[in-house]
């Protein structure tokens, strides 16, 4: 690790409180706090900044306006879906979020309440987020491309009493009505939400409901303004919803104060953006690094951030990404791996990327998956700036390793997000909880405390967040992801360690669509793996045992499970894949081997588990996927 940085990391761990004091100086406290870190809940919770008060909404764009900042774009909308573009200053920002906060008020939400927002990539759901923020209520973001059970799930769970959603999401061959999805969801969880708030879009109607519904307009028409309420720094700004093992996701925490300290700092010192430039994350809102880096951080810094409705390619073409870049003066991508190789199969000689100069970009930053060598080399030569991969996850909500830009440059090593960033003590572990040797491969952990920012728990379940994150190796927290760290302490991320699956960049839970797949009446068993694609990096597949006296045929019961996956947990899902087995492989305690399934899916060698049941069984599945083109022969990137 280079000098600076080094020193940066060694002093962020030996005095975490001096370290991120003086980092907490870049945000704006209506109180300062009594206890920079306190540790009196330790070995499990830890909280940042107790005692100061502050607003996120205020930072984000007040601050900004106050400071000089009022004419300044703020957010670009660049919707090549809708054709439409939009841009609000730092000042018109703020009167909208000020009078959404004032309609959502008149709704009965104040501080602490729950809102849920199920919004396509539209400004109005940053506006919705940041009106969440400026009152003190808690927001929820579903991701649109989830459907009606995933919506119910997290209802159920925080509880909002409104929801905040729009007609429809516009995807580039359909318009997704979101009204069927948003009645199914509050039949499925009766009784909670009071009110719905809808931002009606041109391409698909919304049925009004007179006592339930509210127009977007006609009420921001009627609200007043709302000013920021001072909050405790502890106070949970946001509940984000991620997959776990199991089908019930995990209500995510973040709260005001340590979270804008950390993404004030990572603006800086990660992306090394300063005030003024224009940031894109081409994510989408219902994901963290949107809550992260397309609302919060780039905001909190007084940058412009970009927030786009369209996709890598098709939206019209490959170059699309380059025409927002060069158009707006992008000079920080923030994207998944998945984008540039969808980029890459269609303009494998990057012509459409020449065809926009970008004078103004000065680096790529890729997340969400292991991002593969290949891949960061084409992004380089075509784009001529250092593209560097960093690791996170919602649960950070900010890098856990990563090549700071913003401090120095360290050489890039592909198939590695680089060195830990400061205030993460990360340690490679074994299974006696000690170190692993460099270049052994074990569970990548995080001494306690972590750093600002990251989970303080999950969502009114304090025993879950121990017993999922804190357990496994104690005075350490697990990131569920496993990899090994290099001579240099370079770490390499390499795969999970449960049975999360990672979808284009989207992180999904096959627990989640093992429930589904169990609800088909003929199903008397299943397993869904993850195999690996050349586009997406994985795809989920599906394993049936059928009841044996059945008498629906195999291709009717696999479309079948096709069509529920797709309308209980959402298209995003890419579930199309499914085959029926005779048995599944088992331990002999019951456990299903979906690992080892999964290895022979993908063609990779294994070892045939010692508590295998009858390894007969893996002979019939080897079978059964070949059958349905696993593994597949060498595939085109
Ligand atoms: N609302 C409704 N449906 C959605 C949706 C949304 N917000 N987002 C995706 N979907 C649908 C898509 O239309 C698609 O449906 P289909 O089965 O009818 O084609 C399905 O979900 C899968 O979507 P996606 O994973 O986006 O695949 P794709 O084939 O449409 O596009 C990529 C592939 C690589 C271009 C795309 O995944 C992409 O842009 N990825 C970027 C990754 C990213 O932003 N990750 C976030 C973390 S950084
Ligand atoms: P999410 O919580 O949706 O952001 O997903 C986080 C997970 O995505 C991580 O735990 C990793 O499994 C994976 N991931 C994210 N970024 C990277 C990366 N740069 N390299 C490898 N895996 C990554």
């Amino acid at each position: 690790m280079a000098t600076r940085l080094h020193d940066l990391h060694s002093t962020s761990l030996e005095d975490p409180e001096t370290f991120w004091a003086e980092a907490a100086e870049a945000v704006s406290w209506s109180r300062r706090w009594t206890t920079v870190l306190d540790r009196s809940r330790a070995p499990h919770f830890h909280r940042w900044f107790v005692g100061a008060r502050c607003n996120t909404c205020y930072n984000a764009l007040d601050r900004h306006v106050e400071g000089g900042r009022g004419e300044q774009a703020a957010l670009i909308y660049d919707s090549p879906l809708t054709g439409q573009q939009r841009t609000y200053s730092y000042r018109e920002l703020r009167d909208e979020v000020a009078r959404c906060a004032g309609l959502l008020r008149s709704l009965g939400v104040e501080r602490g309440d729950r809102v849920i927002i199920y919004m396509p990539m539209v400004p109005e759901t940053a506006v919705a987020m940041l009106a969440c923020a400026r009152l003190g209520a808690v927001h929820s973001v579903v991701f649109g491309g989830f459907a009606a059970q995933e919506l119910a799930t997290r209802i159920r769970d925080a509880r909002p009493t409104v929801m905040i959603t729009a007609s429809c999401g516009i995807e580039p061959n359909r318009v997704v009505p979101y009204q069927p999805m948003v009645q199914r969801a509050l039949t499925e969880a009766a009784g909670i939400v009071q009110r719905v708030v809808v931002l009606a879009r041109d391409a698909a109607p919304w049925a009004l409901d007179e006592e339930c519904d509210v127009d977007w307009h006609a009420g921001m028409a009627q609200a007043e303004p709302a000013d920021c309420v001072q909050l405790e720094a502890t106070d949970p700004l946001y509940i984000l919803y991620t997959s776990g093992t199991t089908g019930e996701p995990k209500g995510i925490v973040r709260d005001n104060g340590g979270h804008m300290v950390a993404l004030a700092w990572s603006m800086k010192h990660v992306y090394g953006v300063e005030p003024g430039e224009v940031y894109w994350a081409a994510s989408d809102v219902g994901w963290v690094v949107g809550h992260s880096y397309i609302v919060y951080g780039p905001l909190l810094q007084g940058c412009t951030t970009v927030l786009y409705e369209g996709k890598p390619v098709g939206t019209p073409d490959a170059g699309a990404f380059f025409r927002v870049i060069a158009e707006h003066g992008v000079t920080t991508l923030f994207t998944a791996p998945t984008a540039f190789r969808a980029i890459r199969r269609v303009d494998p000689t990057g012509a459409l990327i020449r065809a926009h100069p970008m004078p103004t970009l000065r680096a790529l930053f890729l997340a969400g998956e292991r991002c593969d060598p290949d891949t960061l080399h084409w992004a380089e030569e075509q784009l001529g700036v250092p593209v560097i991969d960093h690791w996170w996850q919602t649960e950070t909500g900010w890098s856990i390793a990563a090549n700071c830009l913003g401090i120095e440059l360290l050489p890039v090593k592909p198939g590695s997000p680089a060195t830990p960033v400061p205030g993460y003590d990360v340690r490679v572990l074994g299974e006696d909880h000690e170190e692993v040797p460099r270049g052994t491969i074990g569970d990548i952990c995080v001494r306690l405390p972590l750093p600002p920012s990251c989970l303080p728990t999950l969502w009114q379940a304090d025993d879950r967040y121990v017993e999922s994150y804190l357990t496994a190796h104690p005075g350490h927290y697990t990131t569920g992801d496993a990899g090994y760290m290099d001579d240099d302490g370079y770490l390499f991320v390499m795969s999970r360690i449960d049975d999360v699956i990672n979808v284009a960049g989207h992180r999904l839970s096959t627990g989640a669509m093992e429930e589904v797949l169990a609800s088909q009446p003929d199903v008397a068993e299943c397993a869904v793996i993850g195999v690996k694609d050349a586009l997406k990096g994985q795809l989920p597949l599906g394993l049936l045992v059928l009841n044996a006296a059945t008498d629906t045929t195999h291709d009717e019961v696999v479309a079948d499970v096709i069509a529920r996956v797709r309308a209980s947990i959402g298209a995003v899902a890419a579930f199309k894949t499914a085959v029926v087995v005779a048995r599944l492989p088992k331990t002999r305690s019951g456990k299903i081997l979906r690992r080892t399934m999964a290895a022979i899916a993908n063609g990779e060698a294994f070892e045939v588990p010692a508590t295998i049941d009858d390894p007969a069984i893996l002979d019939e599945i080897t079978l059964a996927l070949r059958g349905i083109g696993y593994p597949p022969g060498p595939q085109q990137p």
